[in-house]
């Protein structure tokens, strides 16, 4: 199933993204939900499956988190479950991500699927992404406040709310409507009847991230062996002082393991291209021997990419899962890079290239990609 978003890019970028939040109704005309609530429940008796509960009753919150073994105790009203990541471990819900690759895949996250009764939400709260929220089957209502200074509030340990806002999106979503939201608005949804929401992250990585992803990279890689020196070092009046000349001289010392294009791009791919949700991997047993993939997609069998595996491309440079693809074929793995499903036509020459086929199978043996039944 491929799912159709009807949605002018270009205007949409221009006056919402990461500016205003927006409702999109009828986004997705004639909307099928790609599972079940009961599918969902399922997914959440998974001990790998990142799930968690969360109700209110006049006033009192409660979170729990799975996997949980039975929903029985649940009332009728005012209880939401919420799945993460739903994309690596289901793959017609995985199809709802793929409209939204106008944007970049790196900047994109995961699928959370929500499934919430009469009542039901997690509370008016703040979130550091950009979200697009789709309305699957039921109705909802959505409120959503301007980007401004709110107390944060702790009902639950686990439950970071803010306090009450004023809202300048308050409406009702149906089938196939969908509200954006940039980080930081203020947003609740409460369901007024049993819903299935969907909601695709993004995710932007921050300062800290980034420094402490690269230090982790210059250790592993054992970078920046260079020392401090200072051949012309001056006479100081107090030796306690470090001159400014020297903290200069320390700071381009970190500039300089930065401003290395190569290692910087090097080690972006690795750390970009790592999901921050478990992945469903099932390296094949026994593993594939390269001539039995070789046979396998020359005979018109089609390679499907793991759920959630993240692909990117720097140049011609391509990393997947936190890897890089060494190759000389770049066109091959640049379908590697874009393309859900795979065949021999696609991967071109580089299929009768012996390094090539090494890499392919090393991909599928780590369960990366996988043949499609
Ligand atoms: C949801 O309840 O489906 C989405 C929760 C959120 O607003 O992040
Ligand atoms: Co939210």
């Amino acid at each position: 199933m491929e799912y159709q978003l009807d949605l002018d890019w270009n205007d949409f970028l221009q006056r919402y993204w990461q500016k205003r939040p927006v409702i999109i109704k009828r986004a997705f005309k004639d909307f099928i939900d790609p599972l079940s609530p009961d599918e969902l429940a399922g997914l959440a008796m998974e001990t790998e499956v990142d799930s968690r509960l969360v109700s209110h009753d006049e006033g009192r919150w409660q979170v729990s988190h799975g996997p949980f073994e039975s929903f029985d105790h649940l009332g009728e009203n005012n209880w939401s479950l919420l799945v993460q990541a739903v994309d690596h471990w289901h793959e017609p819900s995985a199809a709802l991500m793929r409209p939204f690759r106008q944007l970049p895949d790196w900047r994109i996250d995961d699928l959370m699927i929500s499934f919430s009764v009469p009542g039901g939400g997690v509370g008016p709260h703040l979130d550091q992404y950009d979200v697009f929220i789709i309305q699957g089957s039921g109705r909802r209502h959505w409120r959503v406040g301007d980007k401004k200074i709110l107390k944060q509030l702790c009902p639950h340990p686990d439950l970071l709310q803010v306090e009450p806002f004023n809202a300048i999106i308050d409406e009702e979503m149906e089938p196939g409507d969908m509200l954006y939201i940039p980080p930081g608005f203020p947003h609740e949804g409460y369901s007024l009847e049993n819903a299935l929401n969907y909601s695709v992250g993004f995710r932007a990585p921050n300062g800290r991230e980034l420094v402490s992803g690269f230090a982790d990279y210059v250790l592993a890689q054992e970078l920046g062996g260079m020392r401090y020196s200072d051949p012309d070092v001056t006479l100081r009046p107090d030796p306690a002082e470090i001159l400014p000349g020297e903290i200069d001289g320390l700071r381009n010392m970190m500039l300089d393991l930065v401003q290395q294009p190569e290692q910087f791009n090097h080690w972006f791919g690795e750390f970009i291209s790592q999901s921050r949700h478990e992945l469903d991997l099932a390296p094949p047993e026994p593993p594939y021997q390269a001539g039995e993939i070789y046979d396998l997609l020359r005979q018109g069998d089609k390679l499907q990419r793991l759920g959630g595996l993240r692909v990117v491309k720097i140049g011609a440079e391509c990393y997947a899962n936190g890897e890089r693809l060494v190759t000389e074929h770049q066109q091959a793995v640049a379908t590697l890079a874009s393309a859900n499903v795979i065949d021999a036509v696609q991967l071109g020459e580089a299929l009768d290239d012996a390094s090539f086929l090494a890499l392919l199978t090393s991909l599928i043996n780590n369960g990366y990609w996988y043949f499609k039944n």
